[in-house]
């Protein structure tokens, strides 16, 4: 997309009021070298400003608040409803909005995703944890406007050694997809690290269903899959932040969608699946991790 003509002597579009030409030039430059080469690049409206920065890691705090509280009190014998009720009551108590609730019809403020179920789980009075259930609890706040989205996933009781196994690779999948996010490097880069780590340890990693860029909405561009080669999808530059959230399979990466709802997500072979879900912000120097 174009980006409108702007003078060297203009204020910056970054709302810094600098002058155009000692903020965002040189910046500007590289990416325009970088889509002249054939890449994908992001728009000025993905790259957030300090100010934004600040609003978001304020939203963030919200949701690593709730999933701390979650992982201090999920047990054995507990219904999926209670996560929902803890996920409304302290979002809510602690001046947010869970950003799930209602959003294009979604009807609670979390998903858990418990075994086979690869997402988008509705919380429910009769999903009752049992020990060697895996689960993942996947929160997202609203606070003044800025978005913030994490997963975790947590073992109820006695897990099995392969469902262990995939829980901790799953985990290892988006640390080394996280150690390869830098600025002008790009997107791909981290896809492909999270994509050989699952292969190497015998997982597949579902291909329909990926992260997002985040903050100033739930969901913004770029679309994150894990399918992409070193080298190839978009850009990454300072400013950015995007989910790094794959969701692995212990068998094939084939789903499928519950058609009684249109929502929960399965996997089409039965076997579990897992899923770790981070949002990271693009710096100067490399990332920072801004929800977990
Ligand atoms: N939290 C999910 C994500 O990681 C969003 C699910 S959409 C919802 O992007 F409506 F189910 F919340
Ligand atoms: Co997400």
């Amino acid at each position: 997309m174009m980006q409108k003509k702007i003078g060297r002597n203009d204020p910056c579009w970054c709302k810094s009021g600098k002058k155009y030409k000692v903020c965002h030039a040189d910046f500007d430059a590289r990416i325009a070298r970088a889509a002249a080469q054939g890449h994908i690049v992001p728009t000025h409206d993905l790259i957030k400003n300090a100010e934004q920065i600040e609003k978001i890691k304020e939203s963030c705090k919200i949701n690593i608040a709730v999933l701390d509280y979650i992982e201090k009190n999920i047990c054995e014998g507990m219904n999926t409803a209670q996560i929902d009720k803890i996920v409304y009551d302290m979002t809510t108590d602690m001046g947010g909005i869970p950003a799930p609730l209602n959003y294009e019809g979604y009807p609670y403020s979390v998903c858990t995703s418990v075994n086979d179920q690869v997402c988008h789980g509705f919380p429910s009075e009769d999903v009752i944890l049992k020990s060697g259930d895996i689960v993942n609890v996947d929160c997202s706040t609203i606070l003044n406007g800025y978005f913030s989205d994490s997963s975790r996933m947590f073992c109820i009781g006695e897990i099995s050694e392969d469902k262990k196994r995939l829980v901790r690779v799953t985990k290892e999948c988006v640390e080394a997809g996280l150690a390869e996010v830098k600025p002008w490097g790009f997107l791909g880069d981290m896809g492909q690290a999270v994509h050989d780590h699952a292969f190497a340890n015998g997982y597949t990693v579902v291909r329909e269903i990926g992260g997002h860029g985040v903050g100033l909405e739930f969901h913004e561009e770029p679309w994150v899959g894990y399918n992409s080669r070193r080298g190839e999808e978009m850009l990454l530059v300072p400013g950015m932040i995007f989910t790094i959230e794959p969701m692995v399979n212990m068998g094939k990466p084939d789903i499928y969608i519950d058609s009684k709802n249109d929502w929960e997500v399965y996997t089409e072979d039965g076997l579990p699946s897992a899923q770790w879900e981070i949002m990271v912000l693009v710096t100067e120097n490399g990332h920072e991790v801004l929800c977990w």
